[in-house]
């Protein structure tokens, strides 16, 4: 095995490099039925590396794609841990403004960039990797290891949580942990103890039977664009508080410590101007940045639609329009109540002269786990062991929604490593991932699992 320095003391073993390039050049999308094959390819090349590094390797079907599970031989004395991560990965598009192929891994200014590459292929594999150095090491793990990596994370996970549900005694295990969210920064370890939750949804308004002459019976008849534009702008007020009755009924408050922790490491303006791109900052007013990402509710468009979209000008009134939106909910908030509350809403200031359709779209719960429990500790040992600093405690704003089934199927805790920078382009095109935290990974899993293991 070749290793060489490269930079900032990286030491990089070009086998671990070589199988993340392999890893990422399966279009694993798991939203399009045409790469349904790729996703498979993509599951079959996971099983053959869990194999590799010295796990036995198996692959569960589902309705949809499937689940690969990697296991060592377990025994009684020794704690349970599972690892999770998910092989699916976002569309590459608009595939225009990727600077090089998406699934063409290209390593640059010590980054490898390709959709997946930091969600979240990069971050288990990683772990995956580091099992094997252990293995490889001393012939066994201190922990029993159910390594789970699933193929639709990205659509809502809609078959895991049947899965642990039918297989919830193989699955028992003690802790969970997941590097499938955030660093704060470079080399500055990070321990999440909540996620927000999210509920989606789907809204279509129907007016003329077809698209008509906005001359010849606009005024006469209600346009779909304008009426669904009216509904959408009646989500928020002026201060970017949503409008929906009920909406905050449930929301947890913030809790004091968390705000005096999260002031000491809120980006500065320019830092997240420089991040989005954005002309200026905007949310709800009296709350920080961090506190209203990691834990304020929101009502998001996602997409929109409806009318002439092409060049120039059409007088048309078209006879359908729609939106796409989601809500990112916080703890204590139900996903179906929010939906049901949004639709009500939506039910009383529909304008007159249109019909309204209601899709629900996948949704799951916030998570939030007490940082200060035994593994809770025992992860922030291992952050300070592999990035030689205190970790800092967030909560994040992106979901994975099979952390809070986790809790309530398995009834364990989720420890949320994060490796991803804050300039990973995460779902963006020119995704990439951190060479060095790839390394890190691998240190990071090593760590964890002998910290986990001293505990009992
Ligand atoms: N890895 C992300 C979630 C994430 C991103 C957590 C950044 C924390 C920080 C995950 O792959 C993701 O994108 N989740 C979706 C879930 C949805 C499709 C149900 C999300 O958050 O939109
Ligand atoms: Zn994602």
């Amino acid at each position: 095995m070749q290793e060489e320095a490269i930079g900032n003391n990286i030491i990089m073993n070009e086998k671990h490099l070589d199988d993340l390039v392999s890893y990422l050049k399966f279009p694993s999308v798991s939203t399009d039925s045409h790469y349904k094959e790729n996703v498979r390819g993509c599951a079959e090349w996971l099983s053959s590396k869990i194999d590799e590094v010295g796990l036995e390797a198996s692959i569960h079907e589902t309705p949809g794609h499937p689940i690969v599970i990697g296991k060592n031989k377990h025994s009684e004395d020794k704690p349970t841990v599972m690892i999770y991560g998910h092989y699916d990965v976002q569309p590459a598009d608009p595939i225009d403004l990727w600077d090089s192929p998406p699934f063409e891994p290209l390593i640059k200014d010590g980054k490898i960039y390709a959709r997946g590459s930091t969600d979240n292929k990069g971050q288990h594999l990683a772990h995956l990797l580091g099992l094997g150095e252990t293995l490889n090491e001393n012939g066994d793990l201190p922990v029993n290891i159910i390594y789970l990596v699933e193929g639709e994370e990205e659509i809502g996970s809609p078959n895991l949580e049947p899965f642990l549900i039918e297989n919830k005694e193989d699955l028992d295990c003690d802790v969970i942990a997941v590097s499938d969210t955030g660093m704060i920064g470079p080399g500055m370890g990070t321990f999440t103890y909540g996620l927000r939750g999210v509920a989606c949804m789907e809204v279509k308004v129907i007016g003329p039977s077809k698209d008509l002459h906005s001359g010849v019976f606009g005024g006469a008849v209600a346009n779909p664009c304008n009426a669904i534009s009216k509904m959408i702008s009646s989500l928020h007020d002026l201060d970017g508080r949503i409008k929906v009755d009920g909406f905050y009924d449930r929301v947890k408050e913030i809790e004091d410590w968390e705000k005096t922790a999260w002031s000491k490491i809120e980006l500065n303006e320019n830092e997240t101007l420089d991040l989005t791109g954005a002309p200026e900052l905007f949310g709800e007013t009296g709350f920080s940045d961090n506190e209203r990402r990691w834990s304020r509710p929101t009502a998001e468009v996602n997409g929109i639609g409806g009318g002439y979209q092409g060049e120039g000008s059409k007088t048309v009134i078209a006879s359908e329009s729609f939106v796409k939106l989601s809500f990112r909910l916080v703890p204590e908030q139900d996903p179906e109540e929010i939906l049901n509350l949004v639709r009500y809403h939506f039910e009383q200031c529909k304008p007159k002269g249109v019909r309204v359709e209601y899709e629900m779209g996948h949704s799951g719960k916030a998570y939030l786990m007490d940082p200060q429990s035994g593994y809770g500790l025992a992860a922030q040992r291992a952050l300070r062991n592999t990035f030689d600093s205190d970790p800092a405690l967030i909560r994040e704003g992106g979901s994975i929604p099979i952390v809070q089934s986790f809790k309530d199927v398995l009834n364990v805790d989720t420890l949320l490593l994060g490796l991803a920078l804050p300039d990973c382009q995460i779902h963006s095109p020119n995704e990439n991932f951190s060479i060095e935290n790839f390394y890190d990974g691998i240190r990071l899993n090593r760590n964890l699992i002998n910290e986990i293991g001293m505990i009992h």
